[in-house]
Parts: structure tokens; sequence; C-alpha cells
């Protein structure tokens, strides 16, 4: 197994990647820290993981709150008895608006996708120092490396995300704390589903909102919006000791389309 004996959380995991990668690192051999808003979601990866003989904490947390971001990491610690890993996966898709933009969308983009991480990670490093190293990994996306005009305001966050990790890295490098980032293109979700319902491609193409996630995933060289488990599983290498001389990487998971 490659995570036996590994204790991690990842947040935004009772859906999507997230939820994929909690599922694949519990079956790898890890106890596992879920964390979401969603109660139902969070019960659901929960019993998945329980039924195959996995160990798993269910955490109901609100990470646009301080205090939930801190608690994540307590709570999982205290359950499992120390903290190996964290795949800080939350994040919020940013407003479309740049002229008119309302401040409230501004300030939900870089809580969710910006503060709440630095929450968690400042709460994460004395447990991952107690263990002599771990492993931080941090959700960017395409629009971390190369601008959205979708959303200029969640390219800067997610670029952002990406001077997070770098600076982290070489900070933590000699404590044996490795810090990445994974960077997904159009990966199929929920969350691509707000990404290409966004009014101003809605009424250039004027298609669906099934039809834009084939047509976004089209655009990419290997033509196929990814699969949560494709972004999961380079989530697990990044995260393992596999990756054991791997820090301050931004991998993209994106079918070529930053190549
Ligand atoms: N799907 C894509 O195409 C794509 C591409 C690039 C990057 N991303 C990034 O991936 C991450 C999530 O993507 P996904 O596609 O797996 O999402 P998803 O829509 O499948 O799941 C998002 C999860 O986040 C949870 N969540 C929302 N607000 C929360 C809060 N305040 N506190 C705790 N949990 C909360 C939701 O309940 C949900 O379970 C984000 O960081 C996003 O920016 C997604």
């Amino acid at each position: 197994m490659r995570m036996a004996n590994k204790i991690g959380i990842v947040t935004a995991a009772a859906s999507g990647m997230g939820r994929a990668g909690a599922i694949r690192f519990a079956r790898e051999g890890a106890a596992v820290g879920v964390v979401d808003i969603d109660p139902a979601g969070v019960e659901a990866v929960v019993a998945e993981i329980t039924k195959a003989g996995g160990r798993v904490k269910g955490i109901v947390a609100d990470l646009t709150k301080d205090a939930d971001s801190k608690r994540v990491v307590t709570e999982t610690a205290k359950q499992f008895g120390g903290l190996d890993f964290v795949w800080n996966h939350v994040g919020h898709p940013g407003p479309a608006a740049m002229e008119g933009l309302d401040m409230k969308d501004w300030d939900q983009a870089v809580d969710l996708n910006l503060r709440t991480v630095v929450i968690t990670t400042e709460a994460a490093l004395p447990e991952l120092r107690a263990r002599g190293g771990g492993s931080l990994l941090y959700t960017a996306s395409t629009s971390g490396i190369h601008g959205s005009q979708f959303s200029p305001v969640y390219s800067a966050v997610k670029h952002g995300v990406v001077g997070l990790v770098r600076g982290l890295a070489k900070r933590y490098a000699k404590e044996k704390i490795r810090v990445n980032a994974i960077c997904p293109g159009p990966i199929d979700t929920p969350m691509l589903r707000v990404f290409v319902a966004r009014p101003d491609q809605q009424s250039t193409l004027g298609m669906d909102k099934e039809e834009l996630v084939r047509s976004r995933g089209g655009q990419t060289p290997m033509g196929r919006p990814g699969k949560a488990e494709e972004v999961a599983n380079a989530a697990l290498f990044l995260l393992s000791d596999e990756a054991s001389f791997i820090t301050g990487a931004a991998l993209p998971v994106d079918g070529g389309a930053t190549a």
C-alpha cells in the first residue's frame, strides 16, 4: 500500500476530486480526515471508506470560517495521533465579472482559495514537524499557470496558491516538509458546470451546460475533460513518499492544455 500508516486530511472531500482522493488514499492505507461543508456528502464518503475497511473521520466544516480551518487539523491529529499530509483542495470558482465586480465575490474567492489554506497550513506545520516531516498539497488550476479571461479574479487567487506553494517549499524543505500544487484543467465535476455556465461563455457558444462541458474538454489536446480519479492519482503520487525529491512543483493535470 502506497500510504500505509499515513494520517492525512482532504478538504472539499464530499464531491469531485477531493472525494476521489479521500477514497483512494484510504484504499492505499491512509487514515483520512474527510472535510466538507456538506454533512450528507461527508457521511456518504465516510460510509464508503468504512465499508471498504478504511480508517476515516468525517469533519463537517465551513472553511470560510477561520476557526473551522484550524479545527480540521486539531480534530484529525487528535483522532489518529498525528498528521503526515494535507490536501488543501477547497476552492471557489471566482466571479466572472471584472467591470461591476462585487467585492463580496472577491472576498469569497480569496477566503476559499487562499485564506483558509493559509490557516490550515499554519495549524498543520507543527504537527508535520512532530512527525519528522510530511507533505502538503494545494489545488491550484491551469488558471494558476496562465491567465483565464473567464475569471481574472480566479486566475489571481490561483496564481497566489502557486506562489504560496513555491515559498513554503523553499522555507520548509530542510525540515522534510514537501509542498506541491496540482493544477487541474477541465475536470468533470459539479464545479466544471459552474465554470462553463458563466454568462459570457453561454451567450458566445449558445450551448447547454452538458454540451459546454464536452466542448471545454474538447479544447484540450486530449479532446476530453479529465476524471476526478485522474487527479486523485496525481495527488496520491505527490503526497506519497514516491515523490520524495519533489517540492515546489505545480503539476498540470490537464490533458496537455498548458503544454
Ligand atoms: N473541476 C474543475 O474543472 C477544476 C479545475 C481546476 C481547479 N479546480 C479546483 O478544484 C477544487 C474543487 O474542485 P472540484 O471540481 O473537485 O469541486 P466539486 O464541485 O466537485 O466539490 C467542491 C466541494 O467543496 C465543498 N465546499 C464548498 N464550499 C465549502 C466551504 N465553505 N467549506 C467546506 N467545503 C466547501 C462543496 O460542498 C463540495 O463538496 C477547487 O479548488 C477548484 O478551484 C477545479
